[in-house]
């Protein structure tokens, strides 16, 4: 991108990303393929994106064709704090950083051990991630951030949600969802108490692999969309994402359904499309 193209860019007049993180502690219902092709949307408009990947499974990194690399974010982690120096390693954020149309930090398996590693430190271990973002300078490098979480709550989404401004949470809406959604607004709440100075905003629920076609599910997801209103002031929820064939194989060719210029791939630009139109008037709000 060109220096005329990034002053049009509508979040250059802001020198610092918004960090975003993808969340539920459920597996399976969409994380990794929503921010994967979030971030598509967000570069396709002219932003600076860099994808984070929290979650030792790594699939967004395999996304980004990468399968293994010998240092990962684990270790800028592990590098950034002064007290763990007898584990550093020569691992600098520019030899790691994977640079394409969205720029990519790779996981691995190392990350399964980051609560481990960290446990004996004096210093405040849900801030890790928050610390190294502001002195890496990557904040100021990017317009937006977007985070990969694991499908857990543990240490490695707290970081996650202690470096974050907003989050995006996809879900299946079934009868369990609602439980857990709720949850994840307890949990969200609780941040302001992990020493940081704002709590991180849900800028929107994604309903994933709905099938409109059972009235069970519409009804499922109108009762979700009145209880999270009550319990949490606001809900916004997007249009559902179907569950598309045409998704799974934009994944196998490691593409972001950006990629494709056939009518098969619309519906699914025009959600993630919509996707963007959130974020940029829940980040022009924040100005
Ligand atoms: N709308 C959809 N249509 C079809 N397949 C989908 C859709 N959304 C996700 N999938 C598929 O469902 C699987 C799980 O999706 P994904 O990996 O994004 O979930 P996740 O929440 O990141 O999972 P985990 O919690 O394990 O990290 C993937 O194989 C993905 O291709
Ligand atoms: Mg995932």
């Amino acid at each position: 991108m060109g220096f005329f193209d990034r002053l049009k860019s509508p979040a250059a007049t802001s020198s610092r990303a918004r960090v975003i993180s993808f969340l539920n502690q459920k597996g399976g219902v969409g994380k990794t393929t929503m921010a994967f092709n979030t971030a598509h949307a967000l570069a396709s408009r002219g932003h600076k994106v860099l994808c984070l990947d929290m979650d030792p499974q790594a699939n967004l990194s395999l996304l980004f064709g990468i399968e293994t690399t010998s240092y990962q974010l684990h270790h800028l982690l592990v590098n950034s704090v002064r007290e763990l120096k007898a584990l550093h390693v020569p691992a600098l954020v520019d030899d790691l950083l994977v640079r394409g149309k969205v720029d990519l930090l790779p996981s691995g398996q190392e990350l399964s051990g980051f609560e481990l590693t960290v446990a004996g430190i004096q210093g405040a271990r849900q801030l890790i991630l928050k610390l190294f973002l502001e002195k890496s300078g990557l904040l100021d490098r990017y317009d937006f951030i977007l985070i990969d979480c694991p499908p857990t709550l543990g240490l490695l989404v707290v970081n996650a949600l202690c470096a974050t401004h907003g989050v995006m949470v996809p879900f299946r809406p079934d009868e369990f969802s609602l439980k857990g959604l709720v949850h994840l607004g307890d949990v969200l709440a609780n941040i302001e108490e992990m020493g940081v100075s704002e709590t991180p905003q849900v800028i929107a629920y994604i309903p994933n692999l709905v099938d409109l076609r059972r009235k069970q599910e519409e009804d499922d997801l109108e009762k979700i969309r009145l209880h999270l209103a009550r319990e949490l002031g606001h809900s916004k929820l997007t249009t559902p994402f179907q569950n598309k064939a045409s998704l799974v194989k934009s994944q196998a060719q490691k593409k972001s359904v950006f990629d494709y210029q056939s009518k098969e791939f619309a519906p699914l630009q025009a959600n993630f499309s919509e996707m963007v139109d959130l974020i940029q008037e829940w980040s022009d709000a924040r100005n």
